[in-house]
């Protein structure tokens, strides 16, 4: 089954071969002038180049070519050679059946499925989620569905920061804190016993408010960073305190940011982390030296990924500039001989090759880690863990306060996961209860219908832009019943719903119709049965350019052309016929976009 924009494309391209000219220069487009066409082609013009003709006279030719195609009603030429098409009634009425008739809602797959690994989310140990964090997470879960919805195998895994640097700073801290902890980590550090349950007086609180502390410290005060540096190289060879001590920072803080992460629906397949490939390091180590690829550098081993030729300028501390290879080599081990965020990312490159072998892995990470991501995948490329094409960063913009700087709260501080959800969830109710919505619905219902319009504010506000693009962090806006938003969406969505209950109401009652064949008659069917068309177009666009903004695109023109539907043609007081074809039409309308609203990572409460 294909969209009626792939068969037309195909009939003019057949026409414009017909009469000799290109056929690719057939390719039609939704119409300029959706009043006076459904579709217009404009090879005609191009095509008149080619053959040293003229555009009329060819555009003519072609619509000559097309006369008497039963899916057509009319075929015009307008201006210097566009050829307008429009649509039979009968042929957009066959088109809604099969989307009607179809669970996927017209929605392809694609040809080749491949294995697809989304790293995505990228949490860290302690280290607060900033809003970095919070876009690799939307945009993420909602590549993830894509492509899972396309056919692909698609695995989402979070990798989990959690062997950095970071690691030897925080334990540090807590045993400067809490000298029964440091008790017990000494004692097993050195052979002995040490009851780890004492461990548990460890929280969350603690980590979050030692972290930021510690962190600050580690930049100024250089014992103290040489100490953290020390112990995140003990704990990376198992030093049984250290190591022990990390479980149990590891344990709290992900129990905490799954339960974050869910209730904003992001849920990854593999929760893999950094310590995860700690076993594979020593022998790649090996490896690459045994390749020739490991160069040391004042005490540490680095790969160099430049290529001849490659160089940037670089100002030193005293202010001369030089001029060093770039990117930057990989930094494989350091001084001190620990592994680094590369290291841990070239070794989980060869992790998921094992695992998995995926065709393509796609890193949705901030825009800032470009660099990083350069250096790493160059370096993969060079040991053979990856053919070229097979590593893709993709990244995105920042959301933004309204001083055009990554977002802060108020004290200045990075917004923590959990209270983002709880600011948008107060808000939510608050909106709900303004517009008088799920005034009769049971408490807990409630809830949970606040919870999804958050969700819906926070993600749709998101996604509507190309990922490339910063937004404004602004939750009056994206909580919003009216305009371009997600709690818009979800309302649509909701009012197809209720219609729906009641026609199957009257239809118990024996007094109406149930849904039947669609038929196209007022223009505001044909718009919708055309934007229902269009879905997988939007899906593919989506895919290919791995930018869900085109699918966010397609939920939003699709709820307006189902409102303006539902304005001018009554469903209810229809007669019979025409009444069955609406109410398919409202069904099939309600499917594509509760589908198109999921793979964006959103869902649609029942009733508001
Ligand atoms: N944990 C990292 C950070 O907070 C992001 C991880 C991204 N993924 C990766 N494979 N490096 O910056």
């Amino acid at each position: 089954m294909s969209d009626l924009k792939s068969v037309l494309g195909e009939a003019v391209e057949a026409a414009f071969a017909a009469i000799g000219a290109p056929p690719e220069l057939g390719r039609v487009t939704p119409s300029d002038r959706p009043d006076l066409a459904d579709f217009q082609s404009n090879g005609a013009l191009a095509a008149a180049k080619r053959l040293a003709k003229n555009p009329r006279e060819i555009a003519t030719a072609v619509a000559e070519k097309l006369q008497g195609d039963p899916r057509l009603a009319s075929v015009e030429i307008a201006g210097p050679g566009f050829i307008n098409l429009k649509l039979a009634d009968a042929a957009l009425a066959d088109r809604a059946n099969a989307i009607a008739a179809d669970p996927r809602a017209g929605a392809e797959t694609v040809a080749h499925a491949r294995k697809i690994i989304v790293d995505y989310g990228g949490p860290n140990v302690a280290k607060p989620m900033h809003v970095g964090h919070l876009r690799a997470s939307i945009i993420g879960e909602s590549i993830k569905r894509l492509y899972r919805f396309r056919g692909d195998e698609v695995i989402g895994d979070a990798h989990f920061g959690d062997w950095g640097y970071q690691m030897g700073l925080l334990i540090g801290a807590v045993m400067d804190e809490q000298p029964a902890v440091a008790a017990v980590v000494e004692a097993i550090n050195a052979g002995g016993e040490g009851d780890v349950s004492t461990f548990d007086a460890v929280s969350l609180a603690d980590l979050d408010r030692l972290y930021p502390e510690a962190a600050a410290k580690g930049k100024t005060d250089t014992d103290y960073r040489d100490r953290a540096r020390k112990i995140t190289a003990a704990l990376q060879t198992k030093q049984p305190g250290y190591y022990a001590l990390w479980q149990r920072f590891r344990d709290v803080t992900r129990v905490a940011l799954e339960r974050d992460f869910h209730a904003l629906g992001v849920d990854f397949d593999w929760w893999k982390g950094e310590s995860d490939v700690e076993h594979l390091i020593q022998p790649m180590v090996a490896e690459l030296d045994a390749k020739g690829l490991l160069v040391d550098d004042q005490g540490a081993r680095i790969i160099r990924v430049a290529r001849e030729g490659e160089t940037k300028k670089k100002k030193l501390p005293d202010g001369s500039v030089v001029t060093v290879p770039s990117p930057d080599p990989l930094l494989v081990v350091s001084s001190e001989g620990s592994a680094m965020y590369g290291t841990t990312d070239l070794a989980t490159i060869l992790d998921r090759k094992q695992a998995f072998g995926p065709d393509l892995v796609i890193y949705c990470v901030d825009q800032r880690q470009a660099d990083h991501f350069e250096i790493v995948f160059r370096a993969a490329y060079l040991a053979g863990y990856a053919t070229e094409g097979q590593l893709e960063h993709i990244g995105f913009g920042t959301m933004n306060g309204t001083d055009g700087k990554p977002f802060k709260t108020r004290e200045g501080g990075v917004l923590k996961l959990n209270d983002l959800i709880q600011l948008a969830l107060g808000k939510a109710r608050e909106r709900l209860q303004e517009a008088g919505l799920g005034e009769n619905l049971p408490p807990e219902e409630f809830e949970a219908t606040a919870g999804k319009v958050a969700v819906a504010a926070l993600k749709f506000a998101d996604l509507q832009n190309f990922r490339g693009t910063s937004y404004v962090f602004d939750l009056d806006r994206f909580m919003s019943f009216e305009g371009k938003t997600g709690p818009y969406l979800l309302y649509q969505a909701v009012r197809v719903k209720s219609i729906l209950r009641r026609a199957a109401q009257e239809a118990e009652g024996g007094e109406g119709a149930a849904q039947g064949p669609v038929t196209v008659t007022e223009p505001a069917e044909r718009d919708l049965v055309l934007t229902l068309d269009a879905f997988d177009a939007a899906l593919t666009e989506a895919y290919d350019k791995k930018a869900p903004n085109a699918l966010a695109e397609h939920a939003y023109r699709l709820s307006q052309s189902f409102s303006k539907f539902y304005a001018n043609c009554p469903i209810m007081q229809a007669e019979p016929a025409v009444k069955a074809s609406r109410l398919t039409l409202a069904a099939t309308t309600l499917r594509q976009l509760e589908l198109a609203l999921d793979l964006l990572g959103v869902s649609t409460p029942e009733r508001m």
